[in-house]
């Protein structure tokens, strides 16, 4: 007799954001002559930039010819974007060797996946309200219990968010073993000083624990002093895993790339330096057979200087966004959270729960945003805003509200 895996009936009946497609879809099957303009899912919509469709063009190429075709590559990547990657870091101080990169199809997958390394006693903890990916992984890998009737899942910890710690929870008291850390964080938009993570660190290296760094949104930061990488903090080699994704900064949401930095000195309970790597190396290579030879080619190019010219004009835009979302819902009264060094604008909404405001701008202005309740608990009485529009619907949207 085969049996499904129980833990997926803990999970909540649809993942959020097909949850919203689903809601707007219906909503626009019953009126269709209604205008809808999306700023929920954090989806890019500027196109490439002109170096990384030549570098995937000429890639395909490539593999039109017998003498230049290419098969299978390394499931942790190839060396040249590892190598482009390594340098990045190299940037920022942080000393990075092309053996700890794995390239991906993206942080998404490397968000649920990582977990997985760890043994399956590992207690967790996450910001919360934070990226679902994080907790129903460890719902479906079998960490947790049901759901209590606040809305957590019990096994595991959250760590509360909200206006009165500014979206920095404070450093658990008991022993965790894996923290989930995402700055710029989604949804909050809230950014992490230097001084703060090196709380976090400096936690995690006496505990011998491992923090999960999320870092998809660091292309944002605006303000030059704060920490693009955990890495540019001291010791974080010792103690973190970073997970970075090409889709925003670089608009590859429906190409799919990203990374993840797997240092070889990280230690946990019972493993030496280069156990951790060693060990998701290996699952990497069982489970994965490596991303796209044309797509990590475009990679090599986004992060190339002419590459990173051209994407910062997409990130500047997009914060340009987030500027006139931001102002418009302070001019309105309303309490206003991120937006400044991130994509998401996080909005205290009082008057209703969160998913009737989901229902209420969809119904009242058109407007897709997202329902705070989806990313946990503490996201209750809030929404989320994304940046991620044309600038033509970010206007006509803030006009239909102001
Ligand atoms: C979001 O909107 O929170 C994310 O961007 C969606 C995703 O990357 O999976």
């Amino acid at each position: 007799m085969s049996l499904l895996n129980p833990n997926y009936n803990k999970l909540q009946a649809g993942y959020l954001f097909p949850e919203i497609a689903r809601r707007v879809k219906d909503f626009q099957e019953k009126n269709p002559e209604k205008e809808i303009i999306k700023m929920g899912i954090g989806d890019t919509v500027l196109p490439l930039a002109p170096v990384v469709v030549a570098a995937m063009l000429e890639k395909t190429k490539e593999l039109e010819n017998e003498k230049t075709y290419t098969g299978y590559g390394d499931s942790e990547g190839n060396l040249a974007l590892r190598k482009t990657i390594s340098d990045y870091y190299q940037n920022l101080n942080c000393q990075i060797e092309v053996d700890d990169v794995f390239v991906s199809d993206g942080a998404k997958s490397d968000s649920a996946n990582i977990a997985g390394i760890f043994d399956i006693n590992s207690k967790i903890a996450v910001q919360d309200p934070s990226y679902p990916v994080y907790v129903d992984s460890n719902v479906i890998y079998g960490r947790t219990g049901e759901m209590s009737d606040i809305g957590q899942y019990e096994g595991i910890t959250y760590l509360t968010s909200n206006p009165e710690n500014s979206f920095l929870p404070n450093i658990p008291e008991e022993k965790i073993d894996l923290i989930y850390l995402c700055f710029p964080n989604n949804p909050t938009g809230a950014m992490a000083s230097r001084e703060y993570l090196e709380k976090w660190v400096e936690y995690a290296l006496t505990n011998q624990s491992i923090i999960i760094y999320d870092a998809a949104y660091s292309w944002f930061i605006q303000d030059i002093n704060l920490p693009k990488s955990i890495y540019e903090i001291k010791g974080a080699s010792s103690c973190a895993i970073e997970i970075q994704s090409f889709s925003k900064f670089a608009g590859f949401t429906g190409v799919r790339l990203g990374w993840s930095i797997v240092p070889k000195g990280l230690i946990c309970e019972g493993a030496k330096p280069g156990d951790i790597q060693k060990t998701w190396l290996r699952r990497q290579n069982t489970m994965f057979n490596g991303a796209s030879n044309i797509v990590q080619a475009g990679g090599v190019a986004a992060l190339s200087t002419e590459g990173m010219l051209q994407n910062q004009k997409m990130i500047d835009y997009y914060m340009q966004n987030a500027k006139i979302i931001k102002e418009t819902f302070e001019k309105l009264g309303y309490e206003v959270y991120g937006g400044e060094d991130g994509p998401y604008i996080w909005v205290k909404f009082k008057e209703m729960d969160s998913w009737q405001a989901f229902d209420y701008f969809l119904e009242e202005y058109g407007i897709v945003i997202t329902p705070g309740s989806g990313f946990g608990p503490a996201g209750e009485g809030f929404i989320r805003i994304s940046s991620f529009a044309k600038r033509e619907n970010v206007i006509r949207a803030m006009g239909f509200l102001g």
